[in-house]
């Protein structure tokens, strides 16, 4: 078993013994490696100042991903490389993203500036979600002094340029890394392991069945920076290759837990093209490219973005616990608030997403105050099936509505056998007060939700009757 975590820096293996397994990579590479360009603005994946460029293997090379040093566990860069805002200069010169950002006064008080760096190189060496638009690129990165205008100027003008060749070798084994470390603040002793199979976590977790799992850590970092949890044992999935498994069989497409939003928007956008289009606004670039679908449904938050998508579409849940798997429907995971359907040592190891019969109509909708990079108030998902201009079945649900994302089956009840009308869709809007009693909150009120949810549910009828009417805004960002 490893100890030792490694990792490469600017191509140079670089160890580190007796780490705290909770230790940020942020705190790391402040601390010790004393790379203070990368900022910490606020410690929970919002802001982008922390923004660093992590490479992993991927098929026979190394892919880039942007992500928030703030809410990555130094043990998750083990086997990978690693750039930081100081790899950009060559020889004095700074890199021409540097270059622009000066030229064109994109930069004020500074502090944002090194993240939007690495996220605008991101995208000039073609990393990971960055060949996107540029609204798209730099949602994830905050700053309160430009306005922004320069800033795109200055990612308009990105040319795009090899990514640096590295060798993962010096770094990687096949041993699983097993950190132990005692913590006098908190009087535990924490534990990382780092499975290599999904036999090896089943047997890890089993073992350990009060263990955190950890996948991408969008939520889990929070726990450590803002939360303070003690969390004694950590058991990481990112070396798990078969949770990262992403392949159509016969029962739909199956999403290994491990599978980044970034890597799945593709495939679910050519299931659910609302859903796709939906995944894009979840988070930021840095976020999608460490968070998981597992981990959001593993979480059970009433208002995870995916969870009421794919029960709409009718998803089922695989869970592992040992040598033993079952199945069910994604609804019936979510029990209560805080409370899931998951047995001591028991993983989520997919999710199944179903194709729908054809002219089936598939809508989300995500309402959040801001349009990306932001937890929804309410989502709600609708597929139905209207024949003969008649509803013959309906699947609703909601999350930011109860306890826990919840169909809405008196809703259901009220469409499925009625003509798709405006009528109908009116009764089925007053049939969403038995389905919800939702509460008021930062985000929303309960009376603004009830209300919200009501008329989606009319926007589907609208999209439905002109599928070009502007039922949506999308801001200019969106587009380029
Ligand atoms: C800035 C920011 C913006 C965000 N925006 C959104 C948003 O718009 N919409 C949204 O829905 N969420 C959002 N989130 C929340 C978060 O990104 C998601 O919930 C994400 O999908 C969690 O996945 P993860 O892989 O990071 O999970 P982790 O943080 O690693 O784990 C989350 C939880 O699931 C458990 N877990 C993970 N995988 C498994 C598994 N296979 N089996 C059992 N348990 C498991 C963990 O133990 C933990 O309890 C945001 C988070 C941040 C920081
Ligand atoms: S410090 Fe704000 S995202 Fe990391
Ligand atoms: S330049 Fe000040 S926060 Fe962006």
């Amino acid at each position: 078993m490893g100890e030792t975590i490694r990792f490469l820096l600017d191509g140079e293996a670089r160890e580190v013994h007796g780490a705290n397994p909770t230790t940020t990579l942020l705190e790391h590479l402040r601390g010790p490696m004393r790379r203070t360009g990368t900022k910490e603005g606020c410690a929970e994946g919002d802001c982008g100042s922390c923004t660093v460029l992590v490479g992993e293997p991927e098929g026979e090379g190394v892919a880039w991903r942007a992500v928030n040093a703030c809410i990555q566990l130094l043990p998750m860069v083990h086997g990978k490389a690693l750039m930081t805002v100081e790899s950009l200069a060559k020889n004095g010169q700074p890199h021409p993203v540097q270059q622009a950002m000066v030229d064109r006064h994109g930069s004020q008080c500074g502090f944002c500036t090194p993240g939007i760096v690495m996220s605008l190189y991101a995208r000039a060496i073609g990393s990971k979600g960055a060949r996107a638009p540029v609204g798209e690129v730099l949602a994830g990165n905050l700053c309160r002094c430009t306005g922004y205008g320069p800033i795109i100027e200055v990612a308009k003008g990105v040319s795009a340029e090899a990514a640096p060749e590295v060798d993962l070798s010096a770094v990687r084994d096949e041993t699983m890394l097993t950190l132990s470390f005692q913590d006098e603040v908190h009087g535990v002793t924490r534990t990382w392991l780092a499975p290599r199979t999904a036999d090896e976590l089943a047997q890890a977790y089993l073992e350990h069945p009060d263990a955190t799992i950890v996948a991408g850590a969008t939520d889990v970092g929070l726990w450590v920076t803002k939360l303070r949890k003690p969390l004694p044992t950590l058991i990481s999935l990112s070396e798990v290759a078969e949770l990262k498994a992403l392949r159509e069989t016969e029962g739909g497409l199956w999403i290994g837990a491990g599978v980044r939003y970034v890597d799945a928007i593709a495939a679910v956008a050519k299931l659910y093209p609302d859903l796709g289009a939906m995944m894009r606004r979840l988070g930021s670039t840095q976020v999608r490219n460490s968070g998981t679908i597992g981990g959001n449904i593993a979480n059970g938050s009433p208002i995870g973005d995916m969870p009421p998508a794919l029960i709409a579409a009718g998803a089922r849940l695989v869970l592992r616990r040992g040598g033993e798997r079952r199945e069910m429907a994604l609804e019936a995971f979510f029990l209560d608030y805080g409370k899931q359907d998951r047995r001591p040592g028991e993983f989520v190891e997919a999710v199944i997403a179903p194709r729908l019969d054809a002219g089936r109509i598939f809508k989300v909708f995500k309402l959040s105050k801001r349009f990306d990079q932001d937890i929804s108030a309410v989502c709600g998902a609708f597929s139905l099936l209207v024949e003969d201009g008649v509803v013959r079945d309906a699947r609703v649900a909601f999350g930011g509505m109860a306890g826990t994302p919840k169909r809405a089956q008196a809703c259901e009840v009220a469409l499925i056998g009625q003509p798709w009308t405006e009528a109908t869709v009116e009764a089925a809007m007053g049939a969403l007060d038995a389905d919800y009693t939702p509460m008021s909150d930062m985000r929303a009120s309960a009376a603004y939700r009830s209300l919200a949810a009501r008329n989606i549910l009319r926007k589907v009828l609208l999209e439905s009757q002109d599928p070009g009417g502007e039922t949506r805004i999308v801001p200019e960002s969106a587009h380029g």
